[in-house]
């Protein structure tokens, strides 16, 4: 194949991420000009990711406990961001662009926890940057509170750091592994009261899912009184339910006045 430049292979490459070819579907790439006698046989995925080589035996790593002893480790939000940073048993990190770890400003009264990042999130590195964030900022802003409001302030964070590959659902076992990263997370921040938004932060922080049957129904989550509520990517697909999310903002806002 011709060769091109630095400069036209990356525009080349821009111009396909435009496109919404933005993803690697595969680990490695296929050429698919390459004769048949050129093809290298491509590498056997191992079929025991957390496997560890040791000196005499092969030692299985378990990612539960090895999440909950890292984070129990962190003693401060910067360290449980690094932490996360290095944890590598969680195969979501692969596929992801960046880790989204908070927004918002530490030690805010509320503390909300979202899904998990999308596009935006995993490019930018920041939640709720997309659609539903700009919803989540003008719902919080019709309560005089907001990321960037000093004086009322919101500290977001998510069920899961890294993007699912193609926004597929999150597994029980990606949500199970981050969940001791999660209530850390909680418990260092440490808000007045915690807002569990849509049915994957249900389903970390209180084992449930039905977010339309469980929101504004007070609860506690990490020793802290919690409100479930409709996640705003819902709420822009069914504006009806815009009424009962004003309802939970009202709840939210007389709890923080208490
Ligand atoms: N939805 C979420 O729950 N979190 C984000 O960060 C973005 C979209």
């Amino acid at each position: 194949m011709e060769s091109v430049d630095f400069h036209t292979a990356r525009a080349l490459l821009e111009w396909q991420i435009e496109l919404g070819a933005d993803e690697c579907i595969s680990d490695t790439p296929v050429d698919r000009y390459a004769l048949p006698d050129r093809l290298t046989k491509p590498k056997k995925p191992d079929a025991k990711p957390h496997l560890t080589k040791g000196p005499v035996k092969m030692e299985a790593r378990d990612p539960l406990a090895e999440a909950q002893k890292i984070a129990n480790g962190a003693d401060t939000l910067e360290a449980l961001r690094v932490a996360m940073e290095a944890f590598d048993l969680c195969d979501l990190k692969r596929g992801a662009r960046n880790m989204v770890f908070s927004g918002g400003i530490a030690g805010a009264p509320v503390m909300i926890v979202g899904e998990t990042p999308d596009r935006d999130e995993d490019r930018s590195g920041k939640p709720f940057v997309g659609a539903p964030g700009h919803l989540l900022d003008r719902m919080f802003g019709a309560i005089d509170m907001g990321r960037e409001n000093a004086e009322a302030p919101i500290y977001i964070t998510n069920t899961l750091p890294w993007r699912p590959p193609h926004n597929r659902d999150p597994k029980p076992e990606e949500i199970a592994m981050m969940k001791p990263f999660l209530l850390r997370h909680i418990e260092l921040a440490d808000p007045k009261v915690v807002v569990i938004m849509g049915n994957w932060a249900c389903q970390a922080l209180m084992s449930k899912r039905g977010i339309t049957r469980l929101r504004g129904e007070w609860t506690t989550v990490a020793g802290k009184p919690a409100l479930p509520m409709c996640h705003p990517a819902y709420l822009l697909r069914n504006p009806a339910a815009k009424r009962e999310a004003w309802a939970d903002l009202l709840s939210l806002k007389a709890a923080i006045d208490k």
